[in-house]
């Protein structure tokens, strides 16, 4: 079957079979078909939907247009942890290693930030001397030497999704279900993975704004990682404000060490509790979940998980004494303070808008093309429910130039809301997506 009838036939409204699907994936990953091509299935796909067979069948297909890591004897149960992205996010370099710490095996795969939400990857490359472009034998020996190692998606593992991407960002197509699905999935279980715990966000700062679309993508991301033999979960979890108080590379990593170190931003620290704990449980390394989160809550006080941390900055080539002396971390050379306007409650934090003004700073980029300030950012001096005076200093920027401190002040002064009462407190972990109850 030619390109165009695949074209036609989702655009008149019918299902694809396994082999217009698999011509697609190859057509993208050898570059047989063309750009125009790809971009009009891929708003066909848009436009008609794809039942759940089909999301099922590309998914297979993406994750095959490239190589599947396989561990070579892995320590324990193959774990990882995907979230959709949001502001302050810096679950994953504190999960990866603890994760490690109980007794999994984390092979991390990761991205670049864009837009308003930050990567992991842009977030542990502040480590000086770090890599995390790595191929997969390289990955086995950091796995050998920590049990866990964050690397950026290759171009070898499901390289159809890097091309479809690209060209979805420029024809308005990221936001359909079973494309995101099969570009999430494919990715991670190129990994080679025995069980997936997903962070589907939720709220202004998250990708899927309404919690009745991030529950649409939870459910499509289980049912389709069970169709295909993986142990899966997916909770659904707040983005409405920042997640703990930094937000920018290095400054996210400097708090993710706290959190490793036994301290930390206690919403950081209990995000990463019971994801850990959700993917134990997966991973059968805990019984139930209240014996996961005491493993997880032994691994960040005993020091345990921070020991796996030093070991994998080293197998990465970076400077593990980051973890010992943060100063040695990327430092900006100016620094302005924000201040509350009033006496009150801080009673909102808009979560956008510190991640754009985390941007403008220079700890993002609007192109993938762009380069990243490791230094720059904001952090949080006072939190929602925290009581504060006029003048008293709520937000640090950190960043280079005078003009983009002073843009950056406007936007984060403007992001908080106070009361005169404290807010009611808000749950993080608004539900929880398992494969029973997403089967159709
Ligand atoms: N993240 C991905 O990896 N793929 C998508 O399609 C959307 C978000």
């Amino acid at each position: 079957m030619q390109p165009v009838d695949i074209i036609r036939r989702k655009r008149d409204g019918q299902a694809l079979d396994a082999a217009a699907i698999d011509a697609f994936v190859r057509g993208a990953t050898d570059a047989s078909w063309s750009d125009a091509q790809l971009a009009a299935l891929l708003m066909a796909v848009l436009l008609r939907g794809m039942t759940a067979e089909e999301t099922r069948l590309l998914t297979a297909a993406m994750t095959h247009s490239g190589t599947v890591l396989r561990v070579a004897n892995p320590p324990g149960p193959v774990l990882d942890k995907h979230s959709t992205g949001g502001v302050g996010d810096k679950v994953s370099l504190v999960l990866a290693p603890v994760v490690a710490a109980c007794g999994g095996c984390v092979p991390m795969m990761s991205g670049r930030g864009l837009g308003h939400t930050g990567g992991t990857i842009d977030k542990l490359e502040a480590v000086p001397g770090l890599r995390t472009t790595l191929a997969p034998a390289e990955i086995d020996r950091v796995l050998r030497a920590a049990g866990c190692c964050i690397a950026s998606a290759s171009g070898q593992l499901a390289p159809a999704d890097g091309r479809l991407y690209a060209l979805r960002d420029m024809t308005a197509t990221i936001d359909s279900v079973p494309l995101i699905t099969s570009s999430i999935l494919s990715k991670k279980l190129a990994e080679g993975l025995d069980g997936l715990v997903l962070d589907v966000k939720t709220g202004r700062g998250a990708f899927m704004q309404t919690e009745a679309e991030a529950r649409e993508l939870a459910e499509a991301l289980v049912d389709i990682g069970r169709r295909q033999g993986l142990a899966v979960e997916a909770l659904l979890t707040a983005m409405d404000v920042p997640l703990g108080r930094a937000v920018g590379n290095g400054l996210e990593l400097r708090e993710a060490i706290d959190v490793l170190a036994g301290g930390g931003p206690a919403d950081v620290r209990e995000l990463t509790t019971v994801l850990a704990a959700r993917l134990l449980c997966l991973g059968r390394l805990a019984a139930d979940e209240s014996g996961a989160r005491q493993l997880v809550q032994r691994a960040l006080d005993s020091g345990t998980a921070l020991e796996r941390f030093r070991a994998m900055i080293a197998a990465q080539g970076g400077d593990p004494h980051v973890t010992d002396d943060p100063a040695r971390l990327p430092r900006a050379p100016r620094v302005a303070r924000v201040v509350a306007s009033v006496d009150g409650f801080v009673c909102d934090i808009d979560a956008r808008a510190i991640g754009g003004a985390a941007v403008q700073l220079g700890a993002g980029r609007t192109r993938q093309t762009d380069d990243v300030d490791p230094a720059a950012g904001v952090t949080l001096l006072a939190q929602v429910g925290d009581r504060v005076t006029a003048g008293e200093p709520i937000a640090e920027l950190h960043g280079r130039s005078e003009a983009s401190l002073q843009r950056a002040r406007d936007v984060v002064a403007a992001a908080f809301r106070f009361a005169r009462h404290p807010p009611p407190a808000a749950a993080l972990v608004r539900g929880c997506i398992t494969p029973t109850s997403s089967a159709s």
